[in-house]
């Protein structure tokens, strides 16, 4: 241990108190030994500084800082050192503010295009979210602080987020669900790991000692700490056991006394405790260093630029009909479309950042050299119908030659701790847009939108420019890409799915009551798609430029691919080129390919460079579940190069010496997975991949509820206030939506209905204890008034405890 002398100086109670918050950010002090508080914030596209009024849902104002493009955006420009540079910018955001430990970035993988917080996050593809974290996490820390990845791990829904159990077999969970966490550790060295709300297999995730210990701490020898997300923590002494340091926020020491009885009793060894402080104290002293100087002022300028540069190599064209763009000097062009005056440009939730400035479309667009001959919002922003802004805006695109329609999903559909309920864009704007074809058919959509989104409408427009969520200077980069000025070179970082139906996890997604069953196994996105033969309507790695790109010369060697790429067209640009392998054999079931390495090259008209994507660890290998190890299997392997996951332009095979490790599965038991087609597959074929009866995944209505059930389950319960109270919140939710006031309807889902009983006691800060708890569920269960009298007392107790507190620590102060 790194600071043995100091922790045998502390108390039980010092040591146990650094174990969980001192408030809603911060971290516990010890004045007396010189350890200071950590100040912990949100993340993860700029700083989320909370100076007042503190809370995670989004709610109260933080102080400004950039905002910069979401994860799902950065993601598209398949540019590690660009994450990274924007990482460094997060950083000296985060010292200037005094932030110890940067909430982000959040590498959870899109599992399904409506899960509620795909914004955040970077990809379907593990690998390259792995890699762009990577970089972030490194620009972050190069400033001495920690920058936090989360959610450790499978968070890949919101419905009931805090008490899921998610029932996934090991390999999917190696290959597809750990290996950005994986790659974030050891290439991103990152110094903080927040752990997920969810199960994991029957445990929560920070109690869960085969992801914690034998994954996390012994496999991939992690020595940074882990903070739970906040609110998250079940079974505190659990968590301490399985190596989960830090528990946010403040719970005003009830679970520190439960660690201290828990040494008393004997049911963990004081050295449990001390290894945990060892860690967090290192976390606290080495990040406080970086936080030494005064404060730097930030020049805000310059970092808005850098939020425009990244949305400008992030921003993808998906169409480009008639070489409709660039846009011709001297075009008449229509502005038409809400988000064209306020710009979509983040999510909702924890991650809302309170931009230093913000671009409008309208009060850049001049400046971008285009000739506009006026604006019309055309739709309302929240879904609202209107037949005469249809009407006004096809009176004003009438006079156009070309119609810029700004369109997409609004903040209150793509926030945290709710599910888009539909893959759809709101029907207004549908409507719109079909009415403005009937007037021109010079159409170019600018979407804004952090996830995949069904676009029966896309054969209306002829250009279609993909901003996703593109930070506070989002809108000049997209009317530069418009203009020319920028080349387009972001290509997406997931699929997008003719129709939702036709997503792997349609039938799984989401889980409704104990679980959700992860039946597709490794097949999620182009893994899917790919080797089902599912047609899609765009593909994973797919992105047009202004200009063209040639591959040739492919040569393969034991450790590298290298080949050649000409940009054949008349106008410089960036080109990513990816590495797909395919694994020849079929002894064990694989997706067709899968992504291994990219690269992503500038060249002039003209222009040739010969470029190399080595080969690594990853490029091989499958997790054997019979050997409990990474393995490579002897085979031809298929060297892809690609434009995108469907336009392969090179192809080389090499034969790999493997492991010979024995072969794990069955074929005839897995059908389904040996085909590819994984998108509906039978109870008793999961479980022959599980290896395990899958656990009851409904409710047992009849049983009374506890800690980890939800207040939504209160509908079931003995209690008939409980029932009563179950009909309010519902009754609330359904009234403010239908007047309209979907943010405060979603603030509902969020922080009560998908809420365990428990989390009504580690959300307060200590308001409401354990015991008091207690007497609410009784209440719950059908024993109003003993339940009443039960939380009554508890509370005078409390408050007792309170009093003589504060009268010893007053006591003490006069002495
Ligand atoms: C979110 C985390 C966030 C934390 C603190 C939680 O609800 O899941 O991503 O960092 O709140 O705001």
């Amino acid at each position: 241990m790194k600071y043995k002398e100091l922790i045998a100086k502390m108390t039980l109670e010092e040591k146990a108190s650094l174990m969980s918050g001192k408030d809603f950010w911060q971290t516990q002090d010890i004045k007396r030994l010189g350890i200071n508080s950590m100040f912990l914030a949100d993340g993860p596209h700029g700083i989320r500084k909370q100076a007042a009024a503190a809370d995670h849902l989004g709610l109260n104002a933080s102080i400004p800082a950039t905002c910069f493009p979401t994860a799902a955006t950065v993601a598209n420009s398949w540019n590690v050192e660009l994450g990274e540079k924007m990482g460094e910018y997060l950083g000296e955001e985060a010292v200037a503010q005094g932030v110890n430990v940067l909430l982000g970035p959040g590498i959870n993988m899109k599992r399904n295009p409506l899960a509620g917080r795909n914004f955040e996050y970077f990809s379907e593809d593990p690998y390259l979210a792995g890699k762009l974290a990577a970089g972030m996490i490194r620009g972050i820390q190069s400033h001495g602080i920690s920058a936090c990845v989360k959610h450790f791990a499978v968070n890949n829904q919101e419905e009931r987020r805090m008490a899921i159990d998610t029932i996934v077999d090991e390999r999917t969970l190696r290959e597809i669900y750990l290996t950005a966490f994986e790659i974030a550790i050891d290439e991103g060295k990152t110094k903080t790991v927040m752990s997920a709300y969810n199960m994991l297999n029957g445990a929560y995730t920070n109690e869960n000692t085969h992801l914690m210990r034998e994954i996390l701490r012994n496999e991939w020898k992690y020595e940074g700490v882990v903070v739970t997300d906040w609110g998250g923590s079940n079974d505190r002494v659990a968590g301490l056991i399985a190596g989960n340091e830090l528990e946010m926020p403040t719970t005003a020491g009830e679970t520190n006394e439960e660690i201290i009885q828990a040494i008393k009793t004997g049911k963990i060894k004081e050295e449990v405790l001390d290894e945990n402080v060892d860690r967090l104290l290192d976390l606290i002293f080495t990040t406080e260093e970086a936080l030494l100087e005064p404060h730097k002022e930030i020049d805000k300028e310059k970092h808005h630029r850098m939020a425009q540069t990244v949305a400008e190599e992030s921003i993808v064209l998906l169409k480009n009909e008639d070489k409709i763009l660039p846009i011709q000097k001297g075009k008449k062009v229509a502005i038409v479309g809400e988000f064209a005056k306020e710009a979509r440009y983040q999510g909702a939730g924890s991650s809302i950042v309170n931009p230093t400035k913000l671009d409008s479309t309208l009060e850049c667009v001049k400046e971008c050299g285009f000739e506009t001959i006026g604006f019309e919002a055309g739709f309302d922003r929240y879904g609202k119908k209107s037949q005469k802004s249809i009407d006004v805006a096809c009176a004003l695109a009438k006079r156009a030659d070309v119609v810029l329609i700004y369109i997409g999903l609004d903040e209150v559909t793509e926030a945290e701790g709710l599910d888009r309920q539909t893959m759809q864009i709101s029907e207004n704007q549908i409507e719109l847009l079909n009415a403005l074809y009937q007037v021109n058919k010079n159409i170019v959509a600018i979407l804004s939108a952090g996830a995949a989104v069904e676009m029966p409408w896309i054969n209306k427009v002829k250009g279609l420019v993909h901003g996703y969520l593109s930070g506070q200077a989002g809108a000049k980069a997209i009317l530069r890409v418009l203009s020319g000025d920028v080349n387009p070179s972001g290509k997406l970082a997931e699929s997008y799915p003719i129709r939702y139906e036709d997503t792997p996890s349609y039938y799984q997604f989401p889980g409704k009551e104990v679980s959700v069953e992860y039946r597709e196994g490794p097949y999620i996105g182009y893994r899917y798609y790919d080797t089902a033969n599912v047609d899609v309507l765009f593909p994973f790695g797919y992105g047009l430029s202004y200009t063209k790109f040639e591959y040739s010369d492919i040569q393969v060697a034991k450790d590298a691919v290298t080949f050649k790429l000409t940009n054949t067209g008349g106008m410089a640009g960036s080109e990513i080129a990816q590495l797909y392998v395919g694994c020849k054999s079929t002894n064990i079931f694989r997706p067709k390919k899968e992504l291994k390495g990219f690269t992503k090259v500038f060249l002039n008209p003209g222009a040739s460079k010969t470029v190399s994507i080595p080969f690594d660890n990853k490029t091989f290998r499958y997790f054997n579940v019979k050997t409990n190890s990474w393995e490579i299997e002897s085979a031809d392997y298929e060297i892809l190069i690609g434009s995108s996951s469907t336009d392969i332009r090179l192809v080389d095979v090499i034969a790999m010496e493997g492991t010979e490790a024995p072969l794990p599965y069955v074929k005839a038991k897995l059908p389904s997975y040996y085909s590819g087609k994984a998108n509906n597959v039978s109870l008793e074929e999961f479980e022959n991949l599980l290896g395990s009866k899958v656990p009851e995944s409904k409710w047992d209505r009849t049983k009374p509820l506890g800690y980890n059930d939800t207040i939504a389950q209160c509908q079931y319960a003995k209690g008939g206030a409980a029932r009563f109270a179950f009909k309010l919140i519902h009754f609330s939710h359904w009234f403010l939506r239908k007047i309209g006031k979907r943010s405060t309807a979603n603030l509902i889902m969020m922080s009560i209905y998908h809420m365990p009983f428990r989390g009504v006691s580690r959300m307060t800060g200590g308001v409401i204890n354990m015991p008091m708890l207690d007497g609410i569920l009784m209440m719950v269960n059908g024993q109003f008034l003993k339940g009443l009298r039960h939380v009554l007392k508890e509370r005078r107790k409390k408050m007792e405890g309170e009093k003589s507190k504060t009268t010893m620590v007053q006591a003490a102060k006069e002495m």
